[in-house]
């Protein structure tokens, strides 16, 4: 028998209805872009801008452009059972990541499709705490709102894989209290977090909030990369960018701008990709920019200071391991009074085997590093150097973070569930525990700054001594949320979203009244 023809089609259209979301306009056509205006452009695809532009297209016009390519039915983004195998599989000018060796030796990665870090990344959600918020200057209710906003569209709760259950009972043992189940707070004690991957394993990047905005009021153009933004004549306001393709010739240039009246250009194009852009634009410090021939729009001397990364250390608990199923981290334990966040997942080393390692990181590390331009190629890795464990804070705190790794690594669960013949030799002493941290030190991924609030963007975000440009995503952080940061990314881009939405009613409520006034009203045309 078989079933009725109408339970067939309800069950067609619920398929259609919760899998086939309406996307905004795609392309990878330079051409089609070329010559074209908008309200606003973003920079940048990824965990910021897909959120930015989502939300400015509730009114208006919105450009974004994307050096990558689409991440939708692509399984390194969207399949857990393939997570860290986009890490793994890197090439110059393509691939969904691209790996830069910052100058301090170490090994790390940015997202280079559209979701950016949010499609490569481990997908932990976790929200900023309290104490960050304030410092930030953020409306309460406003950031509630935005992470709301985020919630309820692209994270779910995990159910435990096995390794992270382990895990989260080695982390109780060694004494990181209070136990908090899962919780999307940032609060001391273990926990289990936020994932963007859904109960059947499918990742859900910032690119699904563009079909949350209005997407027939947005565009996205990928497969192509900002060079520079356009400025007017006396260099007093942004009006436009040049792009080229990702792939191909680089020589043959593009232009899009933004409307006349208000339009913006905003970029979103992550740590390393605001500052790079801001640089080729002719915004840094002039003495660098003399280096490279790029004309002087302002003289802005911290455009790339203040670059920031995470020390890491991860300890190997289960070598090359045959083939375990992947886990990205579910479980943390925020330590010693938040300096502390420790975390552990499954991670491919190659298609057939895996590593799974314990890894803590410091929440708020002293050291500071820069951003320069090694080329004026935009589709080169700037150079980048983070200065790692470079203060003596640092390093204290990395010797005290070892300490708390190998009290998880040692705990019976864990070692009952591995047995003990993995296990390194246990580490101790001042000296010994600091060169194992120099030798050792690695990123958590979690690297920001380079264009930080207060320095090169205001508090609005706009960017110092020229108009209608902004920065908004992790380069404006001074400092990273303490925990995982890609859930303040994305509220962030609602937030200031939201912000321009606000500004621009004011500013257009005030015009109104200028133009309805008796004086002000407007002279007839001749
Ligand atoms: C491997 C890895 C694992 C991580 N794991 C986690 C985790 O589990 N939890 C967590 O909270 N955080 C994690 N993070 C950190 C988090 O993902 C990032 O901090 C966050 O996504 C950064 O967002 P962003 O908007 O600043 O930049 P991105 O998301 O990187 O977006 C920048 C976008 O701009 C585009 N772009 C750059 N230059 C140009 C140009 N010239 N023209 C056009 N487009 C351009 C890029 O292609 C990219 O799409 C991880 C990061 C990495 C790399
Ligand atoms: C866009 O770039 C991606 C990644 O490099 C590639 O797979 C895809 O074919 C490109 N698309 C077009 C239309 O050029
Ligand atoms: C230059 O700036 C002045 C004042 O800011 C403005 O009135 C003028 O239109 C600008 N000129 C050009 C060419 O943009
Ligand atoms: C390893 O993976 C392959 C393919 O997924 C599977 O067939 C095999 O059973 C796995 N082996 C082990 C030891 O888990
Ligand atoms: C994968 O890595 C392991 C450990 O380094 C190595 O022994 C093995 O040969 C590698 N396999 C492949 C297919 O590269
Ligand atoms: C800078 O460019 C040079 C030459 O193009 C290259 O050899 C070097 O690896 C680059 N450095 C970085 C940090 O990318």
């Amino acid at each position: 028998m078989s079933p009725p023809v109408f339970l067939l089609i309800i069950i067609f259209m619920f398929i259609n209805l919760s899998q086939g979301m309406q996307m905004p306009y795609m392309t990878s056509d330079p051409k089609e872009i070329s010559g074209k205006s908008f309200d606003y452009i973003v920079v940048g695809g990824g965990t910021a801008g897909c959120s930015i532009a989502a939300t400015l297209s509730d009114k208006f016009s919105v450009l974004v452009i994307e050096r990558g390519g689409s991440p939708f039915g692509d399984p390194l983004v969207e399949e857990r059972k393939y997570f860290g195998y986009s890490l793994l599989k890197t090439d110059e000018y393509s691939s969904v990541a691209q790996s830069f060796t910052s100058r301090d030796g170490i090994e790390n990665y940015r997202g280079r499709v559209l979701g950016g870090s949010s499609a490569i990344n481990g997908g932990f959600y976790s929200r900023a705490s309290e104490e960050f918020i304030k410092k930030a200057g953020w409306d309460k209710n406003l950031v509630q709102d935005s992470y709301k906003w985020v919630e309820s569209k692209v994270v779910f709760m995990p159910q435990l894989t096995q390794w992270q259950s382990v895990v989260q009972f080695g982390f109780l043992e060694a004494g990181f209290f209070p136990y908090n189940g899962y919780s999307l707070e940032h609060t001391q004690g273990t926990k289990i977090g936020g994932s963007i991957y859904d109960q059947c394993g499918k990742r859900h990047t910032s690119a699904d909030l563009l079909g949350f905005g209005k997407p027939n009021c947005i565009t996205v153009l990928l497969n192509a990369t900002v060079k520079s933004v356009i400025f007017d004549g006396n260099k007093t306001r942004a009006v436009g960018v040049r792009f080229m393709k990702s792939d191909g010739d680089s020589s043959k240039t593009y232009k899009a701008h933004v409307e006349k009246h208000r339009g913006e250009v905003i970029l979103a194009a992550g740590s390393l990709g605001s500052p790079h852009i801001l640089l080729l634009s002719g915004i840094g410090p002039e003495n660098h920019l003399n280096d490279f021939d790029i004309p002087v729009t302002v003289n802005l001397k911290q455009v790339g200071r203040k670059m920031s990364d995470n020390p890491g250390i991860s300890l190997l608990v289960d070598r090359f391991s045959q083939n375990r199923t992947l886990e990205p981290p579910q479980v943390a334990a925020i330590a010693e009074d938040y300096k502390f966040i420790l975390e552990s997942e499954v991670f491919p080393t190659n298609l057939t085997t895996t590593r799974i390692s314990i890894a803590a990181k410091i929440a708020f590390p002293k050291s500071r590093g820069r951003l320069k331009l090694n080329s004026t190629n935009p589709r080169e890795n700037p150079s980048v150097k983070f200065n790692y464990l470079e203060s003596k804070e640092d390093l204290d705190a990395c010797l005290e973070m070892v300490l708390l790794l190998q009290h998880v690594a040692r705990s019976e669960t864990v070692t009952l569930f591995l047995g003990t013949q993995t296990q390194e030799k246990l580490l101790g002493g001042d000296e010994e525990l600091k060169s194992f941290c120099k030798d050792n030190v690695r990123t958590y991924y979690h690297y920001h700054g380079g264009c930080v609030v207060g320095s090169v963007v205001d508090e609005d975000y706009k960017v110092n001594g020229v108009k209608r440009l902004r920065v908004i995503d992790g380069s404006t952080f001074e400092e990273s949320p303490g925990t995982n940061p890609m859930a303040t990314v994305l509220m962030l881009g609602r937030y200031q979203g939201i912000k321009i939405l606000r500004e621009r009613e004011t500013e257009e409520k005030e015009e109104d009244k200028r133009f309805l006034s008796p004086q002000g009203s407007p002279q007839p045309q001749p």
